[in-house]
């Protein structure tokens, strides 16, 4: 699975620590920047310190563990640039611009601060166990805030859980005619979701809503559906620095609607997202996320949904078709259970969005739209119109049709 997918015993996340440095000195002007970057931030020299830099060649960038730190320094450095001034900027420069897209296409992600950029490859955990959430850092933050690392690391630490449920999830799915296995791997599915909810829990011991959605948030936003916020056309990856010559671009910004270890399980118990709208011609949130994961990621989940159309759910149907008998029961309110944890699980998040960005939005909006234009302040001076995610979706119908689904993905078994 690691050589073929990058799928380790950790899940979703790579095998080693990611590196907290390049290692070939040409790259040390990246690395000074990327070092000071919640200082340059608040006083304000973060954009003029990005003009001086010089235009650098990826060519030395010789591992994919360092293509990984590229992409996380040049992400970060992406989103600060656009959203750390008084308004966004709609031009990216060539020096972010060039090496980005150049590692970009060589990881084949696309150029922006993706749930790979921020938490996936942004850890430092002083314990070999990444699921312990107290030892877990991020390398990087754009306010500098104990709430901002905290808020990447919920997710890693669930990530590193999940690895453990990876191999029984496919030995479930090869042996799937054997309703006691079934019935068991659908069960060990059920405590994995429990588990991670308890992580989801946590957010509130170290992440402050109020933390998070006037400071960190607007840093997250990506150019896609963030009209109001001052990127009417995205943004504009620039080649010279000038509006010629380059591509507009509109990019969804950091969700962990990316996450595959999320969308894994949807697969595995056929749950189906109709998220579709006209701006994604039809195709569902989830499956256009697809595109933000990295490459062997995104293989492994379709490898398994190609292998296993309809995951376990579809084993347990054949089942209930057959004539009844007890086994089959426990099978059926095995998956019931497991599809309930997860639609709980979704239910949790929005209990979550609704402390952390609904709350906050209300508040800020009675108080009056800021002089700063973003994610913060632009909801507090639109309360008319839908909330947007910085995944670019209308956040609270999105989100519930997502757990709406999930429960539906169950119905068969009452
Ligand atoms: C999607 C907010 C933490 C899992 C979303 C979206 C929002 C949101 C607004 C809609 C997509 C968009 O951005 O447009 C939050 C907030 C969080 C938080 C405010 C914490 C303060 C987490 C964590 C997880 C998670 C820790 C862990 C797995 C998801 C998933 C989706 C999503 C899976 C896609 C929708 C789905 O599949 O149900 N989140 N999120 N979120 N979030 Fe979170
Ligand atoms: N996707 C999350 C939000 O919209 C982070 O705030």
């Amino acid at each position: 699975l690691e050589e073929e997918f990058s799928v380790t015993s950790n899940a979703f996340l790579p095998k080693e620590q990611p590196l907290t440095r390049l290692p070939h000195p040409y790259y040390q002007p990246w690395e000074n920047l990327i070092e000071h970057l919640s200082r340059l931030l608040q006083n304000g020299t973060l954009r003029q310190k990005v003009g001086g830099l010089p235009v650098l060649s990826i060519e030395l960038l010789s591992t994919e563990a360092e293509l990984r730190r590229g992409y996380v320094v040049l992400a970060f450095l992406t989103h600060a640039y656009v959203w750390g001034g008084s308004s966004p900027s709609e031009i990216l420069p060539p020096q972010i611009a060039v090496p980005l897209q150049a590692i970009s296409s060589r990881l084949n992600m696309p150029p922006v601060a993706t749930y790979a950029a921020v938490n996936l490859w942004n850890y430092h955990s002083s314990s070999s166990d990444f699921s312990d959430l107290d030892s877990l850092q991020a390398l990087h933050t754009f306010t500098g805030t104990e709430d901002e690392s905290w808020f990447f690391m919920v997710s890693v630490a669930m990530e590193a859980v999940g690895g453990h449920i990876i191999p029984v999830m496919l030995s479930a799915l090869q042996n799937s005619s054997h309703p006691d296995k079934l019935a068991a791997a659908l069960g060990e599915i059920t405590q994995c979701i429990r588990v991670l909810g308890k992580i989801l829990d946590r957010m509130d011991e170290r992440c402050d809503p109020n933390v998070f959605y006037h400071r960190i948030r607007p840093f997250l936003a990506g150019s896609k559906n963030m009209v109001s916020c001052g990127l009417p056309k995205g943004v504009f990856y620039s080649l010279d620095g000038s509006d010629k010559n380059g591509e507009w671009k509109e990019l969804r910004g950091g969700s962990n609607g990316q996450s595959s270890l999320i969308q894994l399980f949807d697969i595995l118990l056929g749950v189906e997202h109709k998220t579709g709208s006209p701006d994604t011609k039809g195709e569902s949130f989830h499956q256009e996320v697809r595109g933000y994961m990295p490459d062997g990621h995104r293989r492994f989940l379709e490898f398994v949904e190609n292998k296993y159309p309809g995951g376990l759910r579809t084993a347990v149907e054949i089942m209930a078709s057959e004539d009844d008998n007890a086994q089959q029961e426990d099978v059926k309110v095995a998956f019931r259970e497991a599809t309930n944890a997860l639609a709980e699980f979704r239910n949790k998040h929005l209990q979550i969005v609704a402390r952390y960005i609904i709350i906050p939005s209300r508040q800020a909006s009675q108080r009056g739209a800021g002089l700063v234009k973003n994610l913060a302040t632009i909801s507090a001076s639109e309360t008319k119109k839908e909330l947007t995610g910085t995944g670019g979706t209308a956040l609270l119908p999105f989100l519930k049709q997502s757990r709406d689904g999930t429960f539906r993905a169950g119905d068969f078994c009452n």
